[in-house]
């Protein structure tokens, strides 16, 4: 491999000038596993993980980076039951990261994702709490997402009215003839 080569003859030389290359990180990674916390609660949606001011964010960011393919209620009551309930808030963090927005995935700040999430949870009536939710992978796992009854989601629909979705946008489940 030309590159390998090359760079190794360079580090090479960049040696005999006395720089270290950062040969030391292994070593650093030799010590004891962080102990795992004991006492995470597993949380819940019903819990209030997420703040409203996150929620309000989480629907700017929804205008501007979704709503140009997706309605809310995309993600309401049941689509937002068969597609998130059952699963950890780090699954539902990760479907969309890893693939949303289509046009360029995972360009968004985790935050923003983690904004979006609030935001979803939110129009499905589950409750606010006092801290946001976050972009930390284990907190993320601890939180079960649970749907209160779907029925009063769709009674207490919120947000503007959804716009028709245009032929070939909207995508719920594949149409079976
Ligand atoms: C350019 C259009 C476009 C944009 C922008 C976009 N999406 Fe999507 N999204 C799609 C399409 C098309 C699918 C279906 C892809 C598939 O099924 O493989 C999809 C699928 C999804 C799904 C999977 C479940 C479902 O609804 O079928 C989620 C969740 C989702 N999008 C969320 C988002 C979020 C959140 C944003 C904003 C950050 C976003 N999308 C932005 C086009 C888009």
């Amino acid at each position: 491999m030309h590159l390998h080569t090359r760079s190794a003859f360079v580090a090479g030389l960049i040696g005999i000038t006395g720089l270290t290359m950062s040969v030391t990180s292994a070593s650093a990674q030799g010590g004891d596993p962080p102990v795992p916390a004991v006492a995470v609660s597993s949380g819940s949606t019903l819990l209030g993980v997420y703040t409203d001011l996150q929620a309000t964010r989480g629907e700017a960011v929804f205008q501007k980076s979704c709503l140009e393919c997706h309605v809310p209620s995309d993600y309401q009551g049941d689509a937002f039951n068969s597609k998130f309930v059952g699963g950890t808030a780090f699954d539902m963090f990760e479907s969309i990261r890893i693939a949303m927005p289509q046009s360029d995935p995972g360009s968004l700040p985790r935050q923003q994702y983690a904004d979006l999430l609030a935001y979803f949870f939110k129009i499905n009536a589950l409750p606010a709490g006092t801290s946001e939710i976050g972009i930390e992978p284990d907190a993320l796992k601890s939180i079960k997402v649970e749907a209160k009854d779907t029925l009063a989601v769709r009674a207490g629909r919120m947000g503007r009215p959804a716009k028709t979705p245009r032929n070939g946008i909207h995508h719920g489940s594949p149409h079976i003839r």
